[in-house]
């Protein structure tokens, strides 16, 4: 079969990736509720079309940040590419620059930080998990300057990491070809040890993410890097407006898409109070479920900036490589240019709460 709907490559990915591979990137936390939330959410909101408004051109092309993407559309930020092909992050973020989407670099990305750079074509980010060795955060966060990261994705949804019974019944465990490279090996050694029953990136995370982190310490971080930072995992509208009080560069409301707590609901569920508690002053991006260009015009109806698109890019590099990744992006932004069409919205400033009618709410 020809891959044609972003979902076709979640078939095809799944069929080409060992289980525990498969169960670590498509599972969720817990009994996953909040996992099947994130893709329902968007299909039970109908569209509002509006005919007879010249739909002749309708004009993807956006800034974030200061930088030009082809379509409010980036690339999540996700451990490991590695594991899911060969071409790995270079493979991923070469697809982004084709597209002229947003990259967002893990830090536990399986390729050098430089060498993702130096293949990136568009813009980039870098996102970190707080370590309890706040040296080798800082010293990332310099190389990620030199090397010309346009800003910083800090993860607040991640104290620790949380039960994936996928991964507990799989053992999952990171193998040699895969490693967070740009990390010191000796911090991240457990997560390349096998205990039976138990997931080694569970117990990586509760030996060196630092729980105890709270809103005082991003000054902390902010008083050692000029670069932008942004915060991920953001789904309430008290953290907004603590994290506009705390002069950060941007929300993106994400519940890790149902990796991390889960029973929260939905990411579009959530975004209507996140943008209506920053009120414009930020940029918010959202990510969680999205599949289609439809949801992705549906996230920014209700207010969000860009969209982040997470597993889908990864289906793409398993069954395809970079190509697999690119042809993702790319029908995504096609899929967001015909419903913006068909809605009769031919600006990205035509995207308003107005094409959202009442969801069609059945139990998730
Ligand atoms: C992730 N995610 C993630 N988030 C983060 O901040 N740092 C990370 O290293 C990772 N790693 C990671 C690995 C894999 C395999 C997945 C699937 C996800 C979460 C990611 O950034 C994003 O929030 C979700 O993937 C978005 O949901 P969808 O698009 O996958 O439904």
């Amino acid at each position: 079969m020809k891959p044609l709907r972003v979902p076709d490559y979640a078939d095809l990915a799944r069929s080409c990736l060992a289980a525990d591979v498969a169960g670590y990137l498509n599972g969720g936390a817990g009994a996953e509720w909040t996992l099947r939330a994130n893709e329902s959410a968007y299909s039970a909101i109908p569209l509002r079309p509006r005919v007879l408004t010249d739909v002749e051109r309708c004009a993807t092309a956006t800034t974030l940040l200061g930088a030009d993407l082809a379509a409010p559309i980036g690339v999540a930020p996700m451990a490991y590419h590695r594991l899911f092909h060969p071409d790995g992050e270079i493979g991923t973020v070469r697809a982004a620059g084709a597209a002229g989407a947003l990259f967002v670099a893990s830090m536990f990305a399986s390729t050098d930080l430089a060498e993702i750079a130096a293949a990136a074509t568009g813009p980039l980010w870098l996102q970190l998990y707080w370590l309890r060795d706040r040296g080798a955060v800082l010293e990332l966060v310099g190389r990620a300057a030199e090397a010309g990261y346009g800003a910083l994705a800090l993860t607040v949804d991640t104290p620790r990491v949380a039960r994936r019974y996928r991964d507990l019944r799989s053992g999952f465990t990171l193998p040699a070809h895969a490693r967070a490279v740009n990390v010191d090996a000796a911090l991240m050694a457990t997560s390349h040890v096998a205990e039976a029953g138990t997931s080694a990136i569970e117990r990586h995370s509760l030996e060196r993410f630092d729980p105890r982190i709270t809103w005082a310490d991003l000054a902390w971080l902010r008083e050692r890097t000029a670069l932008p930072l942004v915060l991920k995992g953001i789904l309430t509208a008290e953290d907004a407006e603590l994290a506009v009080r705390h002069g950060v560069d941007g929300i993106i409301v994400s519940n890790h898409g149902g990796r991390q707590l889960d029973g929260v609901p939905a990411t579009i569920d959530a975004l209507p109070e996140v943008v209506d508690a920053v009120g414009g002053g930020l940029p918010v991006l959202v990510d969680g479920g999205v599949r289609t260009g439809s949801d992705v015009l549906k996230a920014l109806a209700v207010g969000a900036d860009t969209v982040l698109v997470g597993r889908p890019v990864l289906w793409g590099l398993a069954h395809a490589g970079t190509e697999g990744a690119q042809d993702v992006l790319q029908t995504l932004r096609e899929e967001l240019e015909e419903a913006m069409a068909l809605t009769g919205r031919p600006t990205l400033a035509h995207l308003d709460r107005s094409v959202l009618g009442t969801p069609n709410r059945t139990p998730y």
